[in-house]
């Protein structure tokens, strides 16, 4: 049935989906729990116990990636404890000024075949599993109980991994800056449910029914006049997908996904994805949704805290099952490799094994580790690495498309302070240095600086409950509107169709990646 799509130069990692497939109907939920398999987690026989990692600035060089963020919450913090008014960070202007100018989104309000009505039939997406349940509060899903500890009371939904689409126009809906005048936008956001309206049609043989919505959409939009304006190129919308699944080369009705980034329409918009194609120049990626949905402010600071505080005694983790239908993978090396060594916590996903069925064993064994190993599975990229990071776990990825040339706008370009690269090659050809080795060799308090950058990374890694609203903090989505924006103001220049923000103060408090 589905077939690789080799097409692809560079190439995604298609697993023959139908062994996939096969997994998934077995135990629905690893459709949020990823496919792993697993074995009991051994107690390590040597501890690698490491003090929690120091929390001051260490030795000034260089501010590190979050600390400016940090320090504007810590002075929002105090100002409101002093009784003084807490802003949004992003409402700093001159007295007077719209603190809004050049930051304005207009959404448009698309016919309801574009998306309430795209969900209307989750029941029957799967074949094998009922998703409405993933879609309650707000696209968040249902909450996870907190029996285990790992949690937080408050906060914590069993959310999918590929679930983006509805909370993210919900989270759209808080942005402080809406306008119904689109003349006055500085982006134009489409809230067409990619993602679930791909998934609908997933596992249909018609090719005309899985591009039916895209194309609908596609001649609906190029028709209104706010396209006109440029040509579309102030607009963007989002699926909460793989790219991969939008990226169908022929029409033939066997093969897999639909033709989305095929229309040229939309190479005009800038699309969001949780994983980009490597050689396409309009599509962006946003991190994968996790567990964790703050509905305030504290209650990032406080699971930041936690984190920080976490003794650490594995020196590294793998969470995930083996790829056996992918001769590229290396998943087999690295599950060896952790199964032998007393510095690491395997996990070790087989099917039916219950533990990989519940969200709170992974993030048990990342809170429980210095270092968490996120090679490729089906695509480049993986939930679990956002769940590393949430639990102060610092990723090694094997693949620079595992994150690095994909979160751009939420990670930083120094990767090196946040992460551990090993190539994939090295670990094929058992040349290199062991997995451990290599990590063994990374000093301790270059460890724990890693992990407190990590730890500073979360909150604008994470999606905050789109019913409420953090009061200064800036979530995944702020990150990411303010980076459209920004790409949207640039494309028009080059058009010269002016600057937005020419007469207004520069409001972007954008905590740049670079430097
Ligand atoms: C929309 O904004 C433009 C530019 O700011 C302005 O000229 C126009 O009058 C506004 N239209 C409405 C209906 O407010
Ligand atoms: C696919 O579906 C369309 C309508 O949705 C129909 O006209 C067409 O005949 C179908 N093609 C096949 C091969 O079944
Ligand atoms: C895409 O934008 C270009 C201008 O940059 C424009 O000429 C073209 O017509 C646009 N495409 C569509 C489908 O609107
Ligand atoms: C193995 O490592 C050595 C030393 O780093 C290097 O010279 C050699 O080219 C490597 N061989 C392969 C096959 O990568």
């Amino acid at each position: 049935m589905e077939k690789t799509t080799a097409a692809h130069g560079g190439g995604a990692r298609w697993l023959p989906r139908l062994v996939l497939l096969a997994i998934l109907s077995a135990t629905p939920w690893l459709l949020i729990v990823y496919c792993h398999r697993a074995a009991p987690v051994r107690a390590p026989r040597q501890s690698l116990v490491t003090a929690a990692p120091a929390s001051g600035r260490e030795d000034g060089a260089q501010p590190r990636f979050p600390s400016v963020q940090e320090q504007q919450v810590k002075k929002l913090l105090i100002a409101s404890a002093a009784g003084g008014e807490v802003r949004r960070s992003s409402d700093v202007g001159v007295a007077g000024e719209d603190a809004c100018r050049g930051r304005y989104l207009y959404v448009h309000d698309l016919p309801p075949r574009f998306n309430a009505d795209v969900l209307a039939d989750c029941k029957h997406w799967y074949p094998w599993i009922d998703m409405c349940q993933y879609l309650v509060n707000g696209g968040l899903g249902e909450p996870l109980d907190n029996a285990d500890g790992v949690f937080a009371d408050e906060g914590w939904y069993a959310t999918d991994h590929f679930g983006l689409d509805v909370i993210f126009h919900a989270r759209v809906r808080q942005y402080e800056c809406l306008t119904d005048n689109s003349s006055r936008a500085a982006a134009v956001f489409v809230p067409f449910y990619a993602g679930f309206d791909v998934v609908r049609n997933l596992w249909s043989n018609n090719a005309t029914d899985k591009d039916a919505a895209a194309v609908e959409l596609v001649d609906w939009l190029t028709r209104r006049p706010e396209w006109r304006a440029m040509g579309g190129r102030d607009h963007f919308f989002m699926s909460g997908r793989t790219a991969w699944d939008h990226q169908r080369q022929t029409d033939s009705d066997s093969e897999w996904g639909n033709k989305l980034l095929r229309l040229p329409a939309v190479w005009n918009m800038t699309v969001l994805f949780v994983e980009k194609v490597p050689w396409t120049d309009f599509d962006f990626a946003v991190p994968y949704p996790t567990y964790f949905h703050p509905a305030k402010d504290a209650d990032v600071l406080q699971w930041q805290q936690r984190m920080r505080g976490m003794k650490r005694e594995f020196l590294f983790s793998f969470a995930g099952g083996e790829r056996p239908g992918d001769p590229n993978s290396i998943r087999h090396h690295l599950i060896r490799e952790c199964g032998a060594s007393s510095f690491c916590n395997l996990v070790q996903c087989r099917k039916s094994e219950k533990n990989c069925l519940v969200p709170s064993t992974f993030m048990r064994v990342f809170q429980g580790a210095r270092f968490c190993l996120q090679p490729p599975g089906d695509t480049y990229t993986r939930r679990s690495a956002f769940d590393a990071i949430l639990a102060g776990c610092v990723p090694v990825f094997f693949h620079p498309d595992s994150a690095y040339t994909q979160y751009r706008w939420h990670l930083p370009d120094d990767r090196d302070s946040y992460s551990v690269f090993i190539s994939e090659e090295d670990v094929r050809s058992g040349n290199a240095s062991s997995v451990e080795e290599t990590l063994r060799r990374i000093p301790q308090e270059v460890a724990e600086r890693m992990t407190e950058t990590v730890i500073g990374l979360i909150p604008r890694l994470v999606y905050a409950d789109p019913r409420s609203k953090l009061e200064t903090l800036r979530d995944a989505v702020d990150v990411t509107l303010e980076a459209v924006i920004d790409r949207v103001s640039e494309l028009r220049k080059e058009m010269g169709h002016g600057d937005l923000t020419q007469t207004g103060t520069k409001v972007s408090s954008k905590v740049k990646a670079d430097n």
